[in-house]
């Protein structure tokens, strides 16, 4: 592999998760790396590691033994911050502290020279911040990447209020040359992957909260329910939260909430401040959202579902997705009413964006009207799951009698407590309205949101592509009626989106 042509030495401070990944990535990619840690322990063990992942990478044929060997050669260990004069660029993975971050970047100044770049591997501090404490503060960037480093192919090159043009550039560069997206952002809490990752685990604490459905329930909806070219999301939030730890996220969520002084799309939730007190962490502490026994979360049964004798006919209320429900109806076999009003035994079918099965209720007899989402087809072959909601007034003999149906062609259904947006269209409408305000608050490119947020997140699509996939009129809709139905600010839509969905534009377009 050919020398980085812009960076001759790379020098990494920090050989705990991220800098010995970091490191690794660069040699590999054919730069002399000198790694520093205080702790020579970590640093020892740092480079025995890399060694040893390179070694492996040949055992699997993935490497050559030749650029194996070569690889490791590139990285070296060294014990001074003195020993890092010489280095073109110095990326810092230390402790998240911004004292100690701001102690560090000031030495560095006093020894490496004054073209070398300085980037710092923080998530959560401001890169100005640590900037400010620095000479010549156009030097000094964010590198952000991903744990683990090898293989979350996705970095943010972070511009400070006084970052310099040339430093960002040179780490996109770079960052091309290593295999890996860099995407650009500006310096703002959360940058974009964990500032746009904030709608999927709060939304969904926000509909556990409000008792709209128990956490495999929601789990399984945002899996199984949402439908993305027949992709869902991978994790549950809950079976997220459980992997990454809510030590971890929960901090990350009221840091993000402040930050942005309490704007009430990020408002956490009182559950999770709850959960976090009484350490039900995930998977580390084998208990949390879900119990973890031997390594394995402990998932209860899906309640069963029940069977009846006879269905009554159906009615489908007129509205936008009426006839999306007519034709998933009488294809599972239904007998469909065709008069404007319902006959007295008829099970009345609505399919609201953003309400509740209340408020979509009025004017129809309220005890037989259950609602199913339909922002994903759901005719049969079509879905996997499909997600239904009753009024409080509903007989459990029409709620039995639409869960019948909508299971009779073997498609798992859940049933959720009345609350507005379902769960599948407040999460989405929730994703979707975080990343068009990242947009328009300029902290990156439309592409690079979404790009940054499926590789970095994982998601089936960028979040804009989402929103166009679903369509932009659809979620502004639907953020419209749950900022009726609820009052809650939160839910309020932002300028980017509102514009192109009044236009017919792509969410993507710029302006
Ligand atoms: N772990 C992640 O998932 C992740 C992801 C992205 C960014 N980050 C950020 O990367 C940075 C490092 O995180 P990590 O998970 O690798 O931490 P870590 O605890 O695994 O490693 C930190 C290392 O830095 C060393 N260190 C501390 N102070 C130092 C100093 N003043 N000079 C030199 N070495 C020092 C420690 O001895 C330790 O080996 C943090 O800023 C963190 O926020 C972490």
């Amino acid at each position: 592999m050919s020398t980085l042509a812009s960076f001759q030495t790379i020098g990494v401070v920090g050989s705990g998760a991220m800098g010995r990944g970091i490191a690794q990535l660069m040699a590999q990619s054919g730069v002399p790396v000198r790694l520093f840690d205080t702790n020579p322990a970590a640093l020892a063990s740092a480079i025995a590691a890399v060694a040893e992942t390179f070694a492996k990478l040949a055992e699997k044929g993935r490497m050559t033994p030749a650029d194996a060997q070569a690889s490791t050669a590139r990285l070296s260990s060294v014990d001074t911050l003195q020993a890092l004069a010489g280095c073109d660029l110095v990326i810092e993975a230390i402790v998240e502290r911004l004292d100690v971050k701001q102690k560090l970047f000031v030495e560095l100044e006093g020894i490496v020279g004054e073209n070398a770049v300085l980037a710092t591997n923080t998530s959560s501090l401001s890169v100005t911040a640590i900037a400010a404490a620095c000479q010549r503060p156009q030097r000094v960037a964010g590198y952000h990447f991903f744990n683990p480093v090898p293989l979350m192919k996705v970095v943010e090159v972070v511009s400070g209020a006084r970052t310099g043009r040339a430093a960002v550039d040179q780490l996109v560069t770079l960052t091309q040359r290593t295999g890996h997206t860099p995407v650009v952002a500006q310096d703002m809490p959360g940058f974009i992957v964990n500032h746009a990752g904030r709608g999927y685990n709060t939304e969904a604490l926000k509909a556990l909260g409000e008792g709209a459905a128990d956490v495999p329930t929601i789990d399984r909806v945002l899996r199984e329910q949402v439908n993305f070219d027949g992709q869902g999301f991978k994790l549950g939030p809950f079976e997220l939260m459980d992997l990454t730890g809510l030590d971890v996220s929960h901090p990350v969520m009221e840091s993000i909430y402040r930050q942005f002084y309490d704007e009430a799309r990020f408002r956490p939730s009182a559950l999770a401040a709850q959960r976090y007190a009484a350490g039900l962490f995930g998977r580390k502490t084998r208990e949390g959202f879900y119990v973890h026994a031997d390594g394995k979360q402990q998932t209860p049964a899906e309640p069963a579902l029940p069977t009846v004798a006879a269905l009554p006919p159906v009615w489908v209320a007129p509205g936008p997705r009426a006839d999306r429900l007519i034709e998933a109806v009488a294809a599972l076999g239904a007998t469909v009413e065709s008069n404007s009003s319902p006959s007295p035994q008829a099970l009345v079918l609505v399919a609201p964006l953003g309400g509740d099965a209340t408020s979509a209720a009025a004017g129809l007899p309220a005890d037989r009207v259950v609602a199913i989402d339909a922002l994903f087809p759901i005719a049969p072959g079509q879905c996997r799951r499909r997600v239904l909601m009753c009024t409080p007034a509903t007989q459990p003999a029409y709620r039995d009698a639409a869960l019948a149906l909508f299971a009779s062609d073997g498609a798992a259904v859940s049933l959720l407590r009345d609350s507005p947006g379902f769960i599948a269209q407040r999460v989405l409408a929730m994703i979707v309205s975080i990343a068009t305000e990242i947009a328009q608050q300029r902290i990156a490119s439309p592409q690079d949101i979404d790009m940054a947020v499926r590789i970095g997140l994982g998601y089936p699509k960028g979040p804009l592509a989402m929103g166009d996939a679903l369509g932009p009129a659809v979620v502004l809709e639907i953020l419209n009626n749950l900022h009726a139905v609820t009052g809650d600010p939160r839910y309020r839509p932002g300028g980017w989106l509102r514009r192109r969905a009044q236009l017919g534009l792509s969410l993507l377009q710029e302006d």
